[in-house]
């Protein structure tokens, strides 16, 4: 292996990978160098745009903390973690679709029994939220885990505001036996995603925005189903068609129906017009191989 030549690289590259045991990590690399020089040819890369690139992943990996995800941010603007999600979680039917994670999930959430408020007692519009849970055939899913969690009326999730020491805006809850599940809460807002790092220094230099359309996130699990995680976007939402981590799926976007102060579902009262959010979420069954 001596002399090689960029014609003659890539097959050298991947012959020394002969040996791999696992047959899946042998397909993955050899896939991933021919890509990879086939990116480098098709572009011309210069050095100088090399040391760059080994330059904003090194720093992507840098702005990593046990808090921040720099790479699963990036994962997320390019359009990679959608795609998995969709090369691996086929929904069919009615089947709730899944969306991102995203990097707001806690586990120390508290646990919430049904008509819980969950605002922590955060300014906003008041949030009722009525969900059930349902298997293909409509049948009611009893004790399912749903994890809820979503930003304040300013874009905020709750380790973000500042002063406030206990989890607010997210808790876990379970399904009755009709698979029910409620929840009262605040109206959250559409919120930029981390911008002061290099996935920031990305979107500026492509001219996108940073604003992801505001949204519910919820993450449902039971025995013998396909896991969702997802969220919910009101229809009336100006950054729908412009999320920077491509989340958006029309069976995702709902009515943010507003009534006015008064009674809400079950028996909470307002002061100030509410908003209420109606949602079936239909589990597929697990693939059995
Ligand atoms: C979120 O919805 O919480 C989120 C998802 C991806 C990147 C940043 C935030
Ligand atoms: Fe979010």
């Amino acid at each position: 292996m001596r002399d090689l030549t960029s014609d003659t690289i890539t097959e050298a590259v991947i012959s020394t990978m002969r040996e791999t045991k696992d047959p899946r990590v042998a397909e993955i690399l050899e896939s991933l160098v021919r890509h990879l020089h086939a990116f480098v040819r098709d572009v011309g890369l210069t050095e100088d745009e090399w040391a760059r690139g080994v330059d904003f992943l090194t720093r992507t990996g840098q702005t990593c903390s046990p808090t921040r995800q720099e790479f699963i941010l990036l994962s997320d603007v390019l359009g990679v973690t959608m795609l998995v999600d969709n090369l691996t979680n086929r929904r069919s039917g009615e089947a709730t679709e899944n969306s991102v994670l995203g990097p707001y999930f806690r586990e120390d959430r508290p646990r919430q029994a049904a008509s819980a408020d969950i605002s922590g007692g955060l300014p906003g519009t008041p949030l009722f939220f009525e969900g059930q849970v349902v298997d293909h055939e409509g049948a009611p899913v009893a004790d399912a885990a749903v994890d809820v969690w979503h930003s304040d009326s300013d874009g905020h999730y709750d380790m973000e505001v500042p002063g406030l020491d206990e989890p607010a805006m997210r808790a876990l809850f379970r399904t009755d036996d009709a698979g029910n599940f409620g929840f009262r809460s605040i109206r959250p807002s559409s919120y930029p995603i981390p911008g002061d790092g290099p996935v920031g220094e990305l979107m500026s230099a492509t001219g996108r925005s940073l604003m992801r359309p505001a949204h519910v996130h919820l993450l449902i699990e039971a025995p013998g189903f396909q896991r969702v995680t997802t969220m919910l976007f009101p229809s009336d939402d100006p950054y729908l068609d412009t999320d920077p981590v491509f989340g958006v799926r029309e069976s995702l976007v709902e009515r943010y129906d507003t009534y006015a102060a008064g009674t809400g579902p079950r028996g909470g009262a307002t002061e100030a017009p509410y908003t209420l959010l109606r949602r079936t979420f239909v589990l597929e069954p697990h693939v059995t191989d």
